[in-house]
């Protein structure tokens, strides 16, 4: 029986990657057995991750655990999962929807481990730019949203590993020509709306909010003239009503939460907005709550509300894009 034994070979797989045996059954289901996925010479690398905006520390690691044809680091199960993490991804270019590319590998296995989905990505860098010349994107757009890789990376190692799992799925949609970073945000294509992301990159003044909007306005009629945008919209711990409590009214936040009209509250399927606010606001999942910094007004406001027994809310708002 053929089936029989392809199961049972998943089924090693998982357990060789530590990983569900049903995860890696969804991995083989989206990608069946592709052609290996083809990294760049190991030569370009450095150059490249630079330009992926990916520093000092992260890019040692990555080029000490590269995938030479004769890597002892690099077991068959870690191989599978390579060629078809990549093959899954490329295979919804285009696709502007969450894409979960693999399962959460242990990270204490070495720098093989810890980056497989970085090598994954540079495996489609090619891909994606080429999606994105179709589509007459502008280089210079092209790397400064695919430079999203390395402040991620970055952020992972603040938040000592705690953050990947996450990322590792959020940047498939950069990595499928789903979102394009225009000056301070992230825009994300949709259906009639564009769905805004805010990187962690420096304050969230309003100048710097209405020039990307204005970006976003001319960027999509030209580059996706098939898509009719109407709204811009956001899903966010930043939208928490609750923060106009805390936050003075001339603030960054409160004054970005002004511009939408949120939508009636329901409980967001799948986040803990209390995670998600312990993430953005102190980079931390794990620290207790009497360890956790006080030097900003939000973070002293996040403790207060946490110690009276509060909760956070991740509201989704939106707003006419003229
Ligand atoms: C969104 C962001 C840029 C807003 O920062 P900002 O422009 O400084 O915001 P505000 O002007 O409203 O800040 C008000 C106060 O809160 C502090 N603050 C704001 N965001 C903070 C954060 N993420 N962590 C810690 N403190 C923060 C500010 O320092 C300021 O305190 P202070 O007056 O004591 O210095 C910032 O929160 C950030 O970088 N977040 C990470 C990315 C993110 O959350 N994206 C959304 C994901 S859904």
């Amino acid at each position: 029986m053929p089936g029989r034994v392809v199961r049972v070979d998943l089924d090693d797989i998982a357990a060789r990657l530590g990983v569900g045996a049903e995860e890696i059954a969804r991995v083989h289901g989206l990608a069946g057995d592709p052609a290996p996925a083809a990294l760049p010479a190991k030569g370009a690398a450095p150059a490249m991750l630079e330009r992926l905006g990916v520093g000092a520390d992260d890019a040692a690691e990555i080029m000490a655990g590269w995938p030479d044809p004769d890597s002892p680091l690099w077991t068959d199960e870690l191989r599978w999962l390579l060629d078809r993490s990549a093959a899954l991804v490329r295979a919804d270019l285009g696709g502007y929807g969450w894409l979960v590319p693999g399962p959460e590998l242990p990270r204490d296995r070495g720098p093989a481990w810890r980056h497989l989905y970085v090598y994954v990505y540079l495996a489609l860098v090619d891909a994606v730019m080429g999606y994105h010349r179709e589509h007459g994107v502008a280089e210079e757009v092209s790397w400064a949203t695919l430079a999203d890789l390395g402040r991620n990376l970055a952020v992972d190692r603040r938040m000592r590993g705690e953050g990947w799992p996450v990322m590792q799925a959020w940047l498939s949609l950069h990595w499928r020509g789903g979102v394009y970073e225009l000056g301070r945000l992230q825009h994300q294509r949709g259906v009639g709306a564009i769905d805004l992301h805010v990187p962690d990159s420096g304050p969230l003044t309003p100048a710097a909010i209405d020039a990307s909007l204005a970006e976003a306005r001319a960027f999509f009629p030209v580059h996706f003239p098939d898509e009719a945008y109407t709204e811009f919209a956001c899903g966010s711990w930043l939208l928490d009503p609750q923060l106009l409590e805390y936050l003075p009214e001339d603030s960054n936040i409160v004054r970005f939460q002004r511009r939408f009209e949120l939508e009636p509250y329901e409980e967001a399927e799948g986040i803990d907005p209390d995670v998600e606010v312990r993430r953005f606001v102190f980079r931390t999942l794990t620290t207790p709550l009497d360890q956790l910094p006080q030097t900003t007004a939000l973070q002293r406001a996040v403790v207060e509300h946490f110690k009276a027994g509060g909760h956070f809310q991740w509201r989704k708002g939106r707003f006419p894009l003229r």
